[in-house]
C-alpha cells in the first residue's frame, strides 16, 4: 500500500467513525422541532413531564403524545390560546397544580404522581407551554 492510499483509507475511516454518527445524531435531534423550542432551563421540568405525565397526555412542547387523558394543549389553551401574561400563567398553573395534587376522574388521573417539590416546577412549565 503506498502512502497516498494509506492516507485515503485513514480519511475514510475518520469519516465513518466521527462524521456519520454526528450526522445521525443531529438528524435525530431535529426530528422534534417543537420540543426543541423549549429553553434549556426547562429541561428538568420537561423531563419530569415526559416521565410522569407524557404517557397519558399530549403536550407538543414536551414532545409527548399520550391519549389516556386530555390533550393539554387543547384542554388548557384551546379557545383562549396560550397564556399570554403572568396572571394567566399563574391561573393556569394553579389549575394544573390542583389536578396533580388531587387527581381527577375518580383515579383516572391518580393523585400524587409527583413529589411536592416537583409539582410547581411541572405545573409552571405546562402553564407556560400549553398551546404553543
Ligand atoms: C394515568 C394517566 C394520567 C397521568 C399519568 C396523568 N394524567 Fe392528567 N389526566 C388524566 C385524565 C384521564 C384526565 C381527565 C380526567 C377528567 O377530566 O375526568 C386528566 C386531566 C388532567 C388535566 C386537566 C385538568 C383540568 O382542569 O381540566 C391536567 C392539567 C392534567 N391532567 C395534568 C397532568 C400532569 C401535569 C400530569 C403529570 C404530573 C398528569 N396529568 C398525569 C390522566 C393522567
Amino acid at each position: 500500500m503506498n502512502k497516498k492510499t494509506f492516507i485515503s483509507f485513514g480519511l475514510l475511516a475518520l469519516l465513518l467513525v466521527a462524521i456519520i454518527p454526528l450526522w445521525a445524531y443531529k438528524k435525530d435531534g431535529s426530528l422534534d422541532s417543537s420540543s426543541d423550542a423549549v429553553a434549556a432551563s426547562d429541561d428538568y421540568a420537561r423531563e419530569l413531564f415526559q416521565t410522569n405525565c407524557g404517557s397519558c397526555h399530549t403536550l407538543a412542547r414536551a414532545g409527548t403524545d399520550g391519549v389516556v387523558g386530555p390533550d393539554l394543549d387543547a384542554r388548557l389553551a384551546g379557545a383562549a390560546g396560550p397564556a399570554q401574561d403572568d396572571q394567566a400563567i399563574a391561573a393556569m398553573q394553579s389549575r394544573v397544580e390542583n389536578a396533580i395534587k388531587n387527581g381527577l376522574g375518580d383515579g383516572a388521573m391518580p393523585a400524587g404522581i409527583l413529589q411536592a417539590s416537583e409539582v410547581e416546577i411541572v405545573a409552571n412549565f405546562v402553564a407556560r407551554e400549553a398551546g404553543r
